[in-house]
């Protein structure tokens, strides 16, 4: 059954693990206050948070890591705050880069990059190409990302191929997705209590199981990776059908 979903078995717990996992990293902003620092505070804490997390997830065996950084509509925020979380993503590229490479990990950006100032870009693009061959996991970080937006230019790269309307099949917009070609993600995790997507892989998150935890990201760690790879590994996963199980309890009756 499990390979039958593309589980795997954790080398940790030996439990069934998701192949992808996708994180809404959110409650810096509130972890900030609650300490009476300003919000940037959090975030900068929250960065720190991400290369233990990594770490964990890596050693259950998840194969693909998805974080959600930064939104489409995050930029609607002050313009202080805005800009302290694109120097975060150029510290985070600084200080995890060689310990990515060396734990075979490869990172890839999901989103608008053209929106980041030129030395960003070179330095994203850098650590793209570095990293490129290596296979124990994928790091996705998702800055500038919108579920909406990526459908929407999905369909522009349709278009601008000249696709005839009948070729328009959900494997073909899938393939023009920034996600093409990785499995969807089966585990969708939000921190800090808030129950909702917020323009986070709208398409991709179909038959995601959904968990959500309170506790802000930069105290998300071990024990609450366990908990929700644990969680996970009991819900039962159906895809609209039937499960082995339950149709065994049909015959006969
Ligand atoms: C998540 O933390 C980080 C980003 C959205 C960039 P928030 O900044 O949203 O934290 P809260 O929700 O205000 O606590
Ligand atoms: C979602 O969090 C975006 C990221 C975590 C990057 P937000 O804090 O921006 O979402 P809302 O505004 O609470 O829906
Ligand atoms: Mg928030």
């Amino acid at each position: 059954m499990a390979e039958l979903l593309g589980d795997l078995i954790s080398p940790i717990s030996g439990g069934r693990v998701p192949r992808h996992v996708a994180i809404i990293m959110d409650g810096n902003g509130r972890w900030a206050t609650q300490r009476g620092l300003p919000r940037v505070a959090g975030h900068r804490a929250g960065t720190e948070n991400i290369r233990r997390v990594i770490e964990r997830f890596a050693d259950h065996g998840v194969q693909y890591l998805t974080l959600y950084a930064f939104s489409t509509e995050n930029w609607s925020r002050p313009q202080r705050e805005v800009r302290a979380l694109i120097r975060l993503l150029r510290y985070f590229l600084r200080r995890e880069l060689d310990n990515l490479h060396r734990n075979n990990i490869r990172l890839q950006m999901l989103g608008h990059i053209e929106t980041l100032p030129e030395w960003l870009q070179r330095q994203v693009g850098d650590a793209i190409l570095l990293t490129r061959e290596n296979s124990r996991m994928a790091l996705n970080i998702c800055f500038s990302y919108g579920g909406r937006d990526d459908v929407v230019l999905a369909v522009r790269r349709l278009l601008a191929e000249g696709v005839a309307a009948d070729d328009v099949t959900e494997e073909a917009l899938a393939a023009r997705l920034l996600t093409a070609g990785m499995p969807d993600p089966d585990l969708l995790i939000r921190t800090a209590g808030e129950q909702r997507i917020s323009n986070f892989l709208l398409w991709q998150s179909a038959y995601a199981e959904l968990y959500f935890t309170d506790a802000f990201w930069p105290d998300f760690g071990r024990e609450d990776i366990d908990m929700a790879l644990a969680e996970y590994g009991r819900r039962k996963r159906k895809f609209g059908g039937l499960l082995p199980e339950d149709i065994e309890a049909l015959r006969g009756r």
